[in-house]
């Protein structure tokens, strides 16, 4: 009762933000993203007769029993084995090739591929939408790295969040883009995802006006990834971009990601792009910014980030596959 599986983190063209039911953690609305090859986690996830609690081991290091990361984990094998026949403690041992927690969506990776290694190693097999919906309940933008390429998390509308799963768009070879990821600081950020959105969407007049324009993005990012318009995504995925931590800024107290490279970073983007190259950016609950270009200007936009002084580390990724089991034991 054993396996082991990989997922990349993605990155959102159209944020998600807000939800509608915390249980279940159900979104207010949809989302799109691209998944990320070149950044993975893996994850082994054991069933053992011969230990009497869950053991969770995060890069190399055990982590403490009543620690949020824990109890987030313990909570997520829970549901798996709530499914299958058995109740056995898991042993979860996941690592991640990129610094987790910094606003990189390890939580991403993290529980898609803790999905698929806990369910195959309870010898459940799940089409990928009960896959997607299951990987929501760990983290709602890991539902989407389920897929390769582009995907569309759905809303749903039922109660029971059983519609609330991503769908696939377009596989990784559809568009030979590149994302680089900026890297402004190190280290974990100072306001979660799912505070940042509570406190967004309890106290920000903005929140429910930049939630409306979601469906309408989706739409017009689907068009615009299907036709290759690399200018007509960029334009949606910065609008969705602003718009959310404009909305979060507008909280009481504004919930604010950025710092002045963040900033900085934005606006020489904006400048790069007058100057004739193609290349747009988003930011999510960080202070990294992930520009995007077509392969062939990487090393012009590379140089660009490359001369700010506030930029620790620049990681480049491609269009990735979705997750994947590495070996399963059953
Ligand atoms: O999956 P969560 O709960 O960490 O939320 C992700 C939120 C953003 O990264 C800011 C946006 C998104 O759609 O991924």
């Amino acid at each position: 009762m054993e396996a082991t599986a990989f997922a990349h983190p993605n990155i959102a063209l159209v944020k998600y933000w807000g939800k509608r039911d915390t249980d279940l953690n159900l979104p207010v609305a949809g989302s799109l993203s691209l998944t990320l090859g070149g950044l993975s986690t893996t994850t082994r996830v054991r069933y053992r007769d011969d230990i009497s609690r869950d053991i969770v081991i995060l890069d190399g290091k055990e982590l403490r029993q009543g620690s949020r990361a824990y109890q987030r984990v313990v909570e997520f094998v829970q549901l798996v084995r709530n499914e299958s026949n058995h109740d056995y403690f898991a042993e979860v041992e996941t690592a991640n090739d990129f610094p987790t927690a910094a606003g990189l969506a390890s939580s991403a990776s993290g529980f898609a591929a803790l999905a698929l290694a806990a369910t195959s190693a309870a010898g459940l097999h799940l089409l990928d939408e009960q896959l997607s919906a299951l990987a929501r309940r760990g983290s709602g933008s890991a539902a989407r790295s389920i897929y390769g390429g582009f995907a569309e998390m759905r809303r749903g509308s039922r109660k029971d969040g059983h519609d609330a799963f991503a769908v696939p768009i377009a596989g990784p070879e559809h568009w030979d883009l590149r994302c680089v990821v900026a890297v402004t600081t190190q280290g974990e950020k100072d306001i979660s995802s799912t505070e940042g959105m509570l406190r967004t969407q309890e106290s920000s007049p903005l929140f429910t006006p930049w939630a409306d324009t979601v469906a309408g993005d989706i739409v017009e990012a689907t068009d615009a990834i299907k036709a290759r318009d690399f200018q007509a995504l960029g334009r949606v995925a910065e609008r969705s971009c602003l718009g959310m931590h404009a909305s979060a800024m507008a909280a009481d107290p504004g919930v604010i990601y950025w710092n002045p490279t963040t900033l900085e970073l934005i606006h020489r983007v904006r400048r790069a792009r007058r100057d004739g190259l193609q290349v747009f950016f988003t930011i999510d609950a960080g202070p990294h910014v992930k520009v995007f270009c077509p392969a062939r200007e990487l090393s012009a936009v590379r140089s660009v980030l490359g001369q700010i002084g506030g930029v620790s580390d620049l990681i480049v990724a491609r269009p990735g596959e979705g997750a994947a089991l590495v070996a399963a034991d059953a």
